[in-house]
């Protein structure tokens, strides 16, 4: 088992007719962690606090060795900006490509070392868009920037909130690539939120089903499609 990164236990979050609730569990480095689960079943939720945007209502996460709870659930700045996310729809600066993948270097005060930023661009296929306005960017090119300027910071969580639901097959071959090499060279702890079981068997070292809040099952790969112990997921990969 990799190095763990995040431990959670006895966590709620509570909205009006929602409960999210989840009793223990643990995020390891260098793992792809996929979240599968219906509409509704709190997966987003529990993304949100484990980038420390939302505050739970009971409970307590680990994280990077310290403890945050309700009423102190705000790392310090240096620590949030370990993490990092990727939602659906990527929010670009409304500058060239270029400009939008060195700014978190700059708000971090890193050196930019053109080579690495261009390696990785070239790996997405988005090098020469680099002077391109991103509101001229289709989609595609749109998503892999906001993957591009997540990764090169050399985040140590990166959280994907269903990053390739809008694309196309050979945008999301692409992404699923990058992310896959990125994890098994540099060992970030990674969630990846989809609603594709095909999307979450090619990617995800370990496999959690979501429902109404609750987390249904955990299991590696091979055993959450092949042999689940639940019968919620079998209904779940037969529906
Ligand atoms: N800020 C909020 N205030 C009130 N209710 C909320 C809030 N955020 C989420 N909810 C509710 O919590 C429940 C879980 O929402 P969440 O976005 O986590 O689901 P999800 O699993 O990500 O769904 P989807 O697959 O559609 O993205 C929903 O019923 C939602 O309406
Ligand atoms: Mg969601």
């Amino acid at each position: 088992m990799n190095e763990a990164s995040y431990h959670i236990s006895d966590l709620k979050k509570i909205y009006p007719g929602f409960e999210l609730s989840v009793d223990n569990l643990s995020l390891c480095r260098g793992e792809i962690f996929c979240l599968l689960g219906p509409s509704g079943a709190g997966k987003t939720t529990l993304l949100r606090l484990l980038n420390f945007l939302e505050e739970p209502d009971e409970g307590e996460v680990t994280y990077g060795g310290a403890k945050y709870k309700p009423g102190n659930y705000s790392p310090s700045l240096s620590v949030m900006r370990e993490i990092t996310t990727v939602f659906q729809r990527p929010a670009l600066l409304k500058e060239n490509v270029w400009n939008n993948i060195v700014y978190p270097l700059k708000i971090r005060n890193k050196k930019i070392a053109p080579n690495g930023i261009v390696s990785i661009m070239e790996e997405l296929g988005i090098k020469d868009l680099m002077k391109q306005k991103s509101k001229t960017l289709s989609g595609g090119e749109a998503q892999r920037v906001a993957l591009a300027r997540a990764l090169v910071f050399n985040p140590n969580v990166l959280l994907l909130d269903e990053p390739t639901a809008n694309l196309d097959p050979a945008n999301i071959k692409i992404i699923e690539r990058m992310v896959t090499k990125y994890t098994l060279e540099e060992k970030p702890t990674v969630v990846w939120i989809t609603h594709n079981h095909f999307q979450a068997k090619r990617v995800g070292h370990r496999i959690c089903l979501m429902e109404d809040g609750n987390i249904i099952e955990i299991n590696d790969n091979e055993s959450f499609f092949n042999s689940p112990e639940q019968q919620k997921t079998k209904d779940f990969l037969a529906g």
